[in-house]
C-alpha cells in the first residue's frame, strides 16, 4: 500500500506539491472514482490510477541500455549539459540514474536504473566486473605494452592498477592504433590514464560490455532499449542477488 501522491510523484508526474494540487483539483481517478485526498493509501499492484484521463500504471524497478553518444554527461540533471538521463524518454519512475560514469567524450554501453542494490554491486570493487573498452590509441605503443597492463600500470597520481588485458586489433586507422582494454576497476579517466602512462593518448573511447552486459549492436547511437529479462536475470546472478 502507498499514498497516491507518492505513486504519482515516483511515477514522474510532477513534484509531490503539483500532484497533491491535481489531486485536490480533482484530476486523480482510482479505479474510476475520483479522490480528492492525497494521503489516500492505495494497492499499487492491484488498483488502476489515472491522472486526467491518461492511465498511470506503477513500476517499481526499470532498466535501460543505452549507447551513450559523445557529448552528453553521466549524470541525472544539469544545468548546462544535455544528460543521460534526457535520452531515456519514454521512462516511467522519475528515479531513474546511470550506473557509474563515463566521460563527456566517451561513447558506449551505459545501464539505467533505479535499482540500487544492483548498481551498487556493480560498481562495487569486491565484485570486479570486469569492463571492456574499444579504444582508438595516438603514439607508438611500447612494444610490451601488452605485458605492462598486464602487471597492473602506474599512474601519473602514483597508483597502481589492477591488471588488465589489452589486444591490439591488427587493422590501423590512419596511424591510430586500434585497441580493447579490459579493466575490472572503474577509476575516474582509468582507461585514458593507463594508456598515459604507456606514453599514448586516447583519441576514441567506447565501452563495448560490463560483466556479462553486452553493448546490443543493434542499437544506434544515442539509442536504448529495456534490458531483456535475460539480460537482467544474467546480472543478477553475475553480482551474487540470485543463484
Ligand atoms: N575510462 C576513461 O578514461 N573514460 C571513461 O569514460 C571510462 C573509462
Amino acid at each position: 500500500m502507498m499514498r497516491i501522491d507518492k505513486y504519482l510523484a515516483e511515477m514522474g508526474q510532477g513534484t509531490r506539491s503539483e500532484i497533491k494540487k491535481l489531486i485536490r483539483s480533482g484530476r486523480v481517478m482510482v479505479d474510476g472514482e475520483t479522490v480528492k485526498k492525497p494521503e489516500l493509501k492505495i494497492d499499487e499492484t492491484t488498483q488502476k490510477v489515472s491522472l486526467e484521463g491518461k492511465q498511470i500504471g506503477y513500476t517499481k524497478k526499470e532498466y535501460y541500455m543505452l549507447y551513450k553518444p559523445a557529448g552528453v554527461i553521466s549524470a541525472t540533471k544539469d544545468d548546462r549539459d544535455k544528460t543521460v538521463l534526457d535520452l531515456i524518454t519514454d521512462k516511467k519512475r522519475n528515479d531513474l540514474f546511470p550506473v557509474g560514469r563515463l566521460d563527456k567524450d566517451t561513447e558506449g554501453l551505459l545501464l539505467i536504473t533505479n535499482d540500487g542494490e544492483l548498481a551498487h554491486r556493480l560498481l562495487s570493487p569486491a565484485h570486479h566486473v570486469d569492463k571492456q573498452y574499444y579504444a582508438l590509441v595516438e603514439g607508438e605503443l611500447p612494444a610490451d605494452a601488452v605485458s605492462q597492463m598486464e602487471q597492473g600500470v602506474t599512474l601519473e597520481d602514483g597508483t597502481v592498477t589492477r591488471p588488465a588485458r589489452l589486444e591490439l586489433l591488427p587493422e590501423k586507422e590512419g596511424e591510430f592504433t586500434k585497441t580493447l582494454l579490459t579493466i575490472h576497476e572503474g577509476k575516474f579517466h582509468q582507461v585514458k590514464r593507463m594508456f598515459e602512462a604507456l606514453g599514448c593518448k586516447v583519441v576514441f573511447l567506447k565501452r563495448l560490455s560490463m560483466g556479462n552486459l553486452v553493448l546490443d549492436p543493434e542499437l544506434e547511437t544515442g539509442a536504448y532499449r529495456p534490458l531483456t529479462e535475460g539480460e537482467l536475470t544474467n546480472l543478477r546472478i553475475m553480482t551474487g542477488m540470485e543463484d
